[in-house]
């Protein structure tokens, strides 16, 4: 396989930290014959300053090509007065609306020396490793009648539906399903079957899906508000959590609540299977192009880093280079490796986004 991979670095702190990531690839070409064939392009500001637009076709039409695209962040404060056409924020939409990228991916990740800056106790998060796909194209936020009417008697009526055809459940329980076979091989669907008939209908195509082409797979389903609480209480017990749109929006900023720092939190987006099996994908770190730090060397890149290692993982088949990967970053943090974001108030001398860069190298070399 060609395992290309377009990286698009844009805005702020995001070729700062995609700067890290190319030392990254690097080693594994070098260290672990591992050939990724790289290409660069424009997104976001960056993209609107050379070409008037936050994305070309070329770069979509590239995008469409590769076995997965890797994004920094887009935006800042000097792109605000923009027309909204020509927005940072449009070139991310049109990736994700023209790749058709229907499963976003959140893992919630504690690595044990960071267990401390979780909202919740160190021995309910440390070492938890769970991932939450949530529908992104379909549901509450896009379903049809919505608007606020008039009602007879002067006043009015705020509407949305929460709609799901059994084609887009299915689609995203399968990307649940293939995700588990790559990790603990169990998934929870989370709906409120009791009390909306879409979730009647996740519920019955989320077990279709799982009796006829993944029986090997464990299931459970748990309504969404349990759910919550069961995030809370244990989290542990999960491996995969699929569920919708709203559902996934709220559960999936929780999890990252029980993990800590922004600038540890990677992410990825997928689509329908392509010609060769693989999942149309973008990576991406949860974080924005942070202006306040921008250009400063203070950016944490693990979140860019581990967004590759799930690239590594979901896209590239390379489940253990993945892993490795995160052993090295979890060894930086436990060996107390710190940018400025990953300090509690009074710790001093952070270390800068190259040097955290150099240290995953330096564990890298180590494993
Ligand atoms: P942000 O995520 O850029 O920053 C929030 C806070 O977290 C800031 O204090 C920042 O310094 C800090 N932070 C974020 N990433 C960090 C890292 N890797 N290391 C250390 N500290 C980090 O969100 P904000 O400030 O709301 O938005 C800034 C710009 O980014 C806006 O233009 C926004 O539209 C854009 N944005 C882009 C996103 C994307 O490209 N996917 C997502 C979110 C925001
Ligand atoms: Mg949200």
């Amino acid at each position: 396989p060609d395992n290309s991979l377009l990286i698009l670095p844009g805005d702020g702190i995001g070729p700062e930290v995609m700067a890290e990531v190319r030392k990254v690839i690097d080693w594994f070409g070098d260290k672990r014959g591992i050939a990724l064939d790289v290409s660069e392009d424009l997104v976001g500001g960056a993209a609107y300053d050379a070409h008037g637009t936050p994305l070309t076709d070329a770069t979509m039409a590239k995008a469409q090509e590769v076995d997965a695209v890797l994004l920094g962040a887009v935006g800042g404060p000097k792109y605000d007065e923009l027309d909204f056409s020509v927005k940072p924020e449009r070139g991310l939409l049109r990736l994700r609306k023209e790749m058709d990228l229907y499963a976003n991916i959140r893992p919630a990740q504690c690595f044990d020396a960071l267990a401390d800056f979780s909202s919740l106790k160190r021995e309910i998060v440390a070492g938890l490793d769970i991932v939450i796909v949530r529908e992104l194209t379909s549901g509450i936020y896009f379903g049809e009648p919505r608007g606020i009417i008039d009602d007879n008697e002067g006043g009015r009526i705020g509407v949305n539906t929460q709609r799901y055809t059994t084609n887009e459940i299915r689609r995203v329980a399968r990307s649940a399903f293939e995700l588990a076979k790559r990790r603990g091989n169990k998934v929870c669907s989370m709906e409120k079957a009791n009390v909306m008939e879409s979730g009647i209908l996740w519920r019955e195509e989320v077990q279709w899906v799982h009796d006829n082409e993944y029986p090997e797979v464990e299931l459970s389903h748990m309504y969404a508000d349990a759910g919550a609480m069961q995030l809370c209480r244990n989290p542990k017990q999960f491996d995969v959590i699929v569920t919708d749109n709203l559902f996934g929006d709220l559960l999936s900023d929780a999890a990252a609540m029980l993990t800590g720092s922004l600038g540890m939190l990677p992410s990825a987006s997928l689509g329908a299977p392509m010609a060769n099996g693989r999942p149309k994908a973008m990576y991406e770190p949860v974080h924005g192009s942070a202006p306040d730090i921008a250009g400063q060397g203070k950016a944490n890149p693990c979140a860019c880093i581990l967004s590759l290692a799930m690239a590594l993982r979901y896209s590239f088949d390379l489940g253990d280079e993945a892993t490795r990967l995160e052993k090295a970053v979890e060894k930086v943090l436990a060996d107390g490796v710190r940018t400025a974001d990953l300090m509690q108030a009074g710790e001093r001398d952070p270390a800068t986004t190259a040097q955290m860069g150099d240290a995953v190298i330096a564990a890298l070399d180590a494993s």
